[in-house]
């Protein structure tokens, strides 16, 4: 076995503790796997702990980003890492540390103190690029727009093109532009990271939202198909970037465009991934709100859903409103039930943000989700209205938070509720270009 270095540095100067020389190269592999979503960091890190078990940051690395995958079911793995990380605490540096107590306080709860610790680290090391992307994905699952762009900002004098893994930053920084509606900036800054790095799939899904937001849909398949191969293949976050392609096909109304990318890359077998399965439950909840049939598809997201009841629910409102979604879409209104009194016991029972969360997003559109399957429109109306402008605080960008939107226009459409679907629909023409599904809402309302 190799000697342990008490203190080395990475790539970027950041200090690392108590590994072997080579450990790092395999911290570094880990490193552009999380950035790219090429690979799994976990599993790179978690072979280099077979040979050098006291690296502390590699403990670090895969309690927290497992943490971000958002599922209870990691938990268990999270808890044995952050304990080995805080047993090897006499060895570990100031960083190690803070990023072992960032992840004990997500694990048990406190996200937002989770993010705030991630910025204490940045104060003092800008150049720490796992502590920026966790923060940075923090800050998208609880929805802060704002700190997505200014988290990145704070650290940005500190990062030039000299510095490896320059352009991943810059992707996060177009994303966080993108969801404070900088458009402009935003398609600059992913345009400007994809330069340097093509294969960066967080730099194209930053470009993508930009042209969702705009509803420029044709540029937005141009764009995926021209750079297919750089973000598709063999890719961890491929499905997420395959939505946003299909939501430019129901954008055109090409809902057989959409189904098609449905069945073949979003979700072509079964899933235990909670992102992947609410991207597909979001998905057909759109096609559905058209009039599309669908029932097929829902009876399989349904089951998919099925098998986490029971140990999932309660944990993020955002993945539980999704299940919910499927229940609905697949008539099965006691399994729907089921969850929403899980986010019920969540809000009263959690802590931290999560419980926020289920109390003041999770609850009310659970239930109107539930109501909208159930044909009460005015039900719909009446949960969701008061909560859409804070419906941020659940996580989800902009644009899978539409679903919101459309749920309260075809409400309002479906309830007779006139006045009120011209009034968001007024608001759908102003946000964006007037495209073919925002013409389809506006001719039934007409008609
Ligand atoms: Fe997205």
């Amino acid at each position: 076995m190799t000697a342990t270095t008490s203190s080395l540095v990475d790539a970027r100067g950041v200090p690392v503790s108590n590994c072997q020389p080579q450990s790092l190269d395999d911290y570094e592999t880990a490193l552009l796997q999380f950035h790219s979503y090429f690979g799994d960091p976990t599993e790179t890190l978690a072979q280099t702990l077979e040979t050098d078990p006291e690296f502390v940051m590699a403990h670090i690395f895969i309690a927290s980003a497992l943490l971000t995958m958002t599922e209870r079911q990691y938990l268990p793995l999270i808890r044995e890492h952050v304990e080995q990380a805080e047993a090897l605490a006499d060895k570990a540096n100031a960083r190690e540390k803070m990023l072992t107590r960032a992840a004990r306080q997500w694990m048990e709860g406190e996200w937002y103190q989770a993010s705030l610790t991630w910025d204490q680290v940045l104060v003092d090391y800008p150049l720490d690029a796992l502590a920026l992307q966790l923060g940075h994905l923090t800050d998208f699952l609880r929805g802060d727009c704002f700190n997505l762009r200014d988290r990145v900002c704070r650290v940005m004098t500190s990062w030039d093109k000299s510095v490896p893994g320059y352009s991943y930053i810059l992707g996060m920084q177009a994303f966080g532009f993108e969801e404070c509606n900088q458009y402009d900036k935003a398609e600059l800054v992913s345009t400007t990271a994809l330069e340097m790095q093509a294969r960066d799939p967080w730099a194209v899904h930053a470009l993508a939202h930009v042209l969702e937001m705009q509803g420029r849909f044709d540029e937005g398949k141009t764009m995926y198909r021209e750079r297919e191969n750089d973000w598709a293949p063999d890719n961890g976050f491929a499905f997420h970037n395959w939505w946003h392609l299909a939501l430019y096909h129901v954008e055109h109304e090409d809902f057989d465009g959409a189904l098609k990318l449905y069945d073949e890359q979003i979700l072509p077998g079964d899933s235990d991934f909670s992102m992947q399965m609410l991207d597909a439950s979001a998905l057909l909840w759109r096609l559905h709100l058209q009039g599309i049939d669908v029932a097929a598809r829902w009876e399989r997201i349904a089951e998919l859903w099925a098998r986490k009841t029971g140990t999932e629910n309660g944990y993020y409102a955002f993945n539980d409103l999704h299940a919910v979604i499927a229940f609905v879409g697949a008539g099965r209104f006691d399994a729907a039930q089921e969850v929403l009194s899980a986010v019920e016991a969540a809000a009263r029972a959690n802590t931290g943000v999560t419980r926020m969360m289920a109390q003041d997003v999770g609850i009310p559109t659970c239930r109107a989700m539930i109501d909208f399957g159930q044909q009460r429109y005015q039900d719909v109306i009446d949960q969701l209205l008061p909560i859409r402008t804070l419906a941020h605080r659940f996580g989800g960008s902009h644009a899978q938070r539409d679903i919101l939107t459309q749920t309260l226009i075809e409400s309002a459409l479906r309830g007779g509720n006139l006045k009120l679907a011209h009034n968001l629909i007024s608001e759908r023409k102003l946000h964006k270009p007037f495209t073919p599904l925002s013409q389809r809402f506006a001719a039934r309302l007409a008609a």
